[in-house]
């Protein structure tokens, strides 16, 4: 069983005023302070100023008796949660990405579920190439040979990386950050080729099967959502169809990749790098043999992690919030059949 979260302490803004009369809500990370301001001229709100994540039983106690819930994707939000919250009339979660949300159990209840489409994508595809650089130019390496004293002179044969001009990119996913990361890289001279479920054109970017990216691309980035179709897309079958010197790249989530065979390729050299800002266990065990790979990156989920971003993203996860406590369409809604007439 959970416990609280060690080190919780109360703060300003951390309790609902129990007179306000305004609609109870539970916001279980803190907020830009504007936004959250915004947010308490018509709610009551109880932020979790916590180091980490309220737990889960910390979560069920705090939304026992909200109208509404601003969530993060390091909280779950399932039947044992919505069982235990009856007033709850919406969740809305501050990220695009909301596999920790049990939607189908939402909609049948009939709550909806806000995420922050579109405010978040270049960043993220910032990130992305970020780490196609990072990685492919050896980015931390260097840097570590540096504070290890290997910098002796200008070498020709030091620290030689992957040239990006006429190499290829394989895109996996072609949604709203696949298509930025795409623009990018094409702006870089690289040729593009992406895989898709539903392939919708786009200038310049070849569409093909997925298991011909694997085989063609120098980097490979990834940007599905992740639902049951795409856990673990990129095992060890995929790894092995991937050029000894290409990179994957992964600003999507960490089970779309089987990590332990990404661990597995990395130790036999047979792909050439990785560059991850997720990881299928948040955060990552300081054990975890990918931490001790000098060809792989690791970062701690920063993709959307800009002032602006951020800014935008709780302004957009407010407006779903206070739209749903008000019973309005949200602006931005993961299931909108909710708003459609019960079937009889
Ligand atoms: P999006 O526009 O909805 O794109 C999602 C992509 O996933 C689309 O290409 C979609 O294909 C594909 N997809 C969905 N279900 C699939 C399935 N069953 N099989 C194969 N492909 C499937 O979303 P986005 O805004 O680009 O965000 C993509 C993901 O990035 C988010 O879900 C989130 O996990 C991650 N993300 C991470 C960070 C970070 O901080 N690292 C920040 C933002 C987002 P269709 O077009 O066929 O539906
Ligand atoms: C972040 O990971 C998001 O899904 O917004």
């Amino acid at each position: 069983m959970d416990s609280p979260t060690p080190g919780r302490t109360e703060a300003p803004g951390d309790r609902a005023a129990p007179d306000t009369g305004l609609p109870p809500v539970f916001v279980s990370r803190p907020l830009p302070a504007a936004v959250l301001s915004r947010l308490e001229k018509s709610a009551a709100v109880e932020v979790w100023n916590g180091d980490g994540p309220p737990s889960a039983s910390e979560l069920r106690e705090r939304t026992r008796h909200v109208v509404g819930l601003l969530a993060t994707s390091a909280d779950r939000v399932d039947a044992d949660l919505l069982d235990a919250s009856p007033d709850l009339a919406v969740v809305s979660n501050n990220a695009v990405g909301y596999d920790n949300v049990d939607v189908a159990e939402l909609t049948r209840r009939r709550i909806p579920l806000g995420n922050t489409p579109g405010v978040l994508t270049e960043a993220t595809a910032d990130l992305a190439f970020a780490l196609v650089l990072a990685t492919t130019r050896r980015l931390v390496e260097a840097r570590d040979a540096i504070l290890a004293g290997q910098w002796k002179t200008w070498d020709p044969a030091f620290m030689l990386g992957m040239e990006l001009s006429g190499s290829t990119l394989g895109v996996v996913g072609l949604g709203r950050i696949g298509r930025a990361v795409a623009r990018r890289a094409a702006a870089f001279g690289m040729n593009v080729i992406a895989w898709s479920r539903s392939p919708q054109p786009m200038d310049g970017v070849e569409l093909v099967e997925l298991d011909e990216l694997l085989a063609r691309s120098d980097v490979v980035s990834l940007h599905v959502s992740l639902v049951s179709e795409t856990v673990h897309l990129i095992g060890a079958e995929q790894l092995a169809l991937m050029k000894p010197t290409a990179v994957l790249v992964n600003t999507a989530r960490g089970a779309v990749v089987d990590q332990a065979a990404l661990s597995d390729a990395l130790r036999a050299g047979s792909i050439g790098g990785a560059g991850l800002d997720v990881l299928e266990q948040e955060p990552i065990a300081p054990d975890d043999p990918l931490l001790a790979f000098t060809n792989c990156i690791v970062l701690p989920h920063i993709g959307s992690a800009t002032v602006v971003t951020r800014t935008r993203m709780a302004d957009l996860a407010v407006d779903n919030l206070l739209a749903g406590v008000a019973g309005e369409r949200l602006p931005a809604c993961v299931n909108p059949e909710v708003y459609e007439p019960p079937a009889i």
